[in-house]
C-alpha cells in the first residue's frame, strides 16, 4: 500500500470522535494514520485515551499561552509531527484565518448537524425545538467562516418521539464516529486517485495557450500547437514499468538537470523508464502536500520548450506587461 496520509487530531474534551479515528486507523487498509493528538486543554480526557493507544500526544494550554502563541505552538507541533492533514474533533476554539490559510483544504471538522442547518452550538436543542424529523452530522472542510466550508459528507439520523437533547446527541454521535473515519479516508485517498490527478493536471495544462488533450500510447497527455502538428508538453504517468508513482512527465532542460533533480529530490522527481535519453522528467503527484503552483510552473516551462515560437513570443510579450 502507498504511504499512509498522516493526520493530527485536535480535541478539547472527551475525544470520542478522535478515538473512532484512532481505531479506524488500525484497519489494515486504512489510508491514514494518526500521528498526533493535541488541543487547547492539557487535561482533556481524550488525551489519556490517545496516550494509552501509544499515539503521540502534546499537552498544550491555550489559556496559559494566549491565542497567538497557542496557535503558533500548535502549528509548529503539527508540522514537527509530519502531519499532512488536521482533523478537528470537538475542538472548541475558533481557528484563526491565517492558521487555516497555512493548511488550506487540509483541515476537516465534524459538526453535529446537517449543515448548513444549525451552525455553532446547541444543534440538537434546535432540531428538537423546531420539530425536525431528521437530525444528523456533517464532515466539512474548514474555511475561515465557522462551520461554513464545503460539506464532504453527511449522515441523517431520525429524531425519535420523546427524544431529548441527550438521547438525540448520543445517537448522532454513533453516526459521527462512522462518518468521520469514512470521509477522512475518502478525502486523503482522493489525492492518490489517478482520475483526480488527471483532472487537476488537465485543468492546469489546458489553461495554457493553444493546448489540447490527446492520448500518448494510451496515456492522457496534453499538446501545444495545431491538431496535426502539435507537440506533447505533459503526459500522465500511471505506475508504468515498475515505477510506483503516479505523476506527470514534463520536459526539462536536459540530461544534467534530469540527473540532478532525480538524485537530489527522489521523493519528488523520477526518471521515467523507457523514455530513453529524452528530456522528460517525472514529477510525483500521488503524495500529500503537492504544491500545485510548482506543478503549474513546470507545465508552463515544458510548454515553453515545445511551443512554436509565435506562441512563446506572445507569452514573453505578455510577461513584460
Ligand atoms: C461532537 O458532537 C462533534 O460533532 C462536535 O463536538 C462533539 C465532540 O465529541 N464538534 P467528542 O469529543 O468527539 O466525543
Amino acid at each position: 500500500m502507498a504511504k499512509r496520509a498522516r493526520v493530527a487530531v485536535l480535541i478539547s474534551g472527551r475525544g470520542s470522535n478522535m478515538a473512532a479515528l484512532i481505531y479506524a486507523a488500525k484497519g489494515p487498509d486504512c489510508p491514514f494514520e494518526i500521528v498526533l493528538v493535541t488541543g487547547d486543554k492539557p487535561g482533556a480526557a481524550g488525551l489519556d485515551l490517545a496516550e494509552s493507544e501509544a499515539v503521540q500526544v502534546a499537552r498544550i494550554s491555550a489559556a496559559d499561552l494566549g491565542k497567538t502563541a497557542f496557535f503558533d505552538t500548535l502549528d509548529r507541533m503539527i508540522r514537527e509531527s509530519g502531519a499532512d492533514y488536521i482533523a478537528l474533533a470537538g475542538f472548541m476554539r475558533i481557528v484563526p484565518a491565517d492558521f487555516i490559510a497555512r493548511w488550506s483544504d487540509r483541515i476537516l471538522n465534524i459538526h453535529p448537524s446537517l449543515l448548513p442547518k444549525y451552525k455553532g452550538l446547541d444543534t440538537h436543542r434546535q432540531a428538537i425545538g423546531n420539530r425536525d424529523k431528521v437530525a444528523g452530522c456533517s464532515v466539512h472542510i474548514v474555511t475561515a467562516k465557522v462551520d461554513d466550508g464545503p460539506v464532504l459528507a453527511q449522515t441523517e439520523v431520525a429524531v425519535m418521539p420523546g427524544d431529548t437533547e441527550e438521547t438525540l446527541a448520543a445517537r448522532v454521535l454513533i453516526a459521527e464516529h462512522q462518518l468521520y473515519s469514512r470521509t477522512l479516508a475518502a478525502y486523503v485517498s482522493r489525492e492518490r486517485d489517478p482520475a483526480w490527478i488527471e483532472q487537476r493536471v488537465g485543468d492546469l495544462a489546458l489553461a495554457l495557450p493553444e493546448t489540447r488533450f490527446k492520448t500518448s500510447h494510451g496515456s492522457p497527455g496534453w499538446r501545444v500547437g495545431s491538431e496535426s502538428s502539435g507537440k506533447f508538453f505533459a503526459i500522465l504517468f500511471n505506475r508504468h514499468h515498475g515505477e510506483e508513482s503516479i505523476g506527470v512527465l514534463v520536459k526539462c532542460s536536459g540530461q544534467d538537470e534530469l540527473a540532478q533533480l532525480t538524485e537530489d529530490q527522489p521523493e519528488m522527481y523520477f526518471r521515467p523508464a523507457y523514455y530513453g535519453p529524452s528530456d522528460w522528467i517525472g514529477i510525483r503527484l500521488d503524495r500529500p502536500n503537492v504544491d500545485w503552483d510548482h506543478v503549474a510552473g513546470w507545465l508552463l516551462r515544458s510548454w515553453s520548450i515545445v511551443a512554436p515560437p509565435r506562441l512563446t513570443k506572445l507569452m514573453r510579450a505578455a510577461e513584460t506587461f
